[in-house]
């Protein structure tokens, strides 16, 4: 379980790992979870077309008896579901990953093609973005599978994306949920790995960054890979050959911070109404957070219960998260910075209510 802030590279390393998965020859599907209401049939439906298409690729060579099973289960549990239509030229294993449970059908699942797979040393491997977002019925689902996968040696594997709150999310769906899993919390980049990301590339193509420039550059960035991105194609626009000069990296630094600024950070400040945006005002008081909600209700004049719908809303968003019961924090480093900046004009933010 990778988990940290927007921008952190979560999403790049799911990637790569499913990349990994892939040249294994293991059989993975790739999900992303949504917090919108038809999220939850919605990643079903994928999980099952998706499996369907991924396990084609099995259809090519002789089927063992187990393999065929597994592939008996694919099918049904994809024709209960009624993903796809696609086949698999294999007979529906009837009572198997078909009860409409969708605990019991996740289960059978996960048991049948891991077992398959893990006669051919190869394995079986959901990747999932955004797993704080799962419906909870869901999850539970994928979790106990993957428990009952565990208790029998089975070589399957969840390997999720998500924000700080995974870890909770997941233990308070299933308490056992702690053990289950290893969690890798990303965040910054050392100052070694920052340089490295930034002239690493550009040496590739010719390209070399001033001793003082590079400093310039990553003290803005501050290790996030998404800044060092922006940051560093900023540096590449404005710096007038292929040595990027400390007085290039200046610019680039006031460049790129209105990028940020005009993108990322004002996308998120946009898709808030503007209460919404009093309670980030609010927020923004305690810098980077988090901030206990009792507190930041009392700044905007609300009593703690009235906070809810605009915390909900927040979230809902995908504008903060809630580290723990009673806290808020933003999604994305550096937000707070980007409220005090904007304070003065922050009324010009406003005409979109
Ligand atoms: N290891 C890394 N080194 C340098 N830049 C990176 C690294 N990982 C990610 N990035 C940059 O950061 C951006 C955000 O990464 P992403 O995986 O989308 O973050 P997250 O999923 O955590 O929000 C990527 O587009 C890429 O430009
Ligand atoms: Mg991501």
């Amino acid at each position: 379980m990778l988990t940290g802030l927007r921008g952190v590279g979560k999403t790049v390393l799911l990637n790569e790992m499913h990349r990994m998965a892939e040249d294994f020859d293991w059989l993975t599907v790739r999900l992303e979870a949504r917090r919108e209401e038809t999220g939850a049939r919605a990643v079903r439906r994928n999980l099952a077309r998706d499996l369907v298409v991924a396990a084609r690729k099995y259809t090519r060579t002789r089927l063992s008896a187990r393999m065929r099973a597994a592939l008996g289960t694919i099918s049904a549990f994809n024709a209960k579901i009624g993903a796809t239509s696609i086949e698999l030229g294999v007979e529906l294993n009837h009572g198997r990953g078909d009860s409409g449970d969708v605990e019991v059908d996740l289960v059978e699942l996960v048991q049948d093609v891991a077992a398959a797979l893990g006669e051919q040393g190869r394995a079986f491997a959901v990747f999932i973005d955004e797993m704080q977002d799962l419906d909870g019925e869901t999850l539970g689902a994928l979790i106990a599978a993957q428990h009952a996968a565990n208790q029998r040696d089975l070589p399957f594997y969840i390997v999720g994306a998500g924000l700080p709150n995974l870890p909770r999310v997941l233990t308070e769906t299933r308490s056992y949920a702690e053990r289950l899993f290893d969690y890798r919390s990303i965040g910054q980049l050392d100052r070694t790995e920052s340089a490295r990301a930034l002239a690493e590339p550009a040496e590739r193509l010719g390209a070399t960054y001033a001793p003082a420039a590079l400093d310039v550059l990553l003290d803005a960035a501050g290790g996030y890979p998404y800044f060092l991105q922006e940051y560093g194609q900023a540096a590449w626009s404005v710096a007038a050959d292929r040595s990027i000069s400390e007085d290039d990296a200046r610019a680039a630094v006031e460049y790129g911070t209105e990028q940020l600024d005009g993108g990322f950070f004002r996308s998120r400040w946009s898709r808030a109404t503007r209460s919404e945006r009093r309670m980030l005002a609010a927020m923004a008081a305690d810098g980077e957070g988090p901030s206990a909600t009792g507190p930041v209700a009392e700044r905007m004049q609300l009593k703690p219960k009235s906070l809810g719908p605009y915390r909900a809303a927040l979230i809902q968003k995908g504008l903060v998260y809630a580290p723990e019961h009673g806290q808020v924090a933003f999604t994305v480093p550096g937000m707070a910075a980007f409220v005090h900046r904007h304070r003065e004009d922050s009324e010009a933010f406003d005409e979109t209510d």
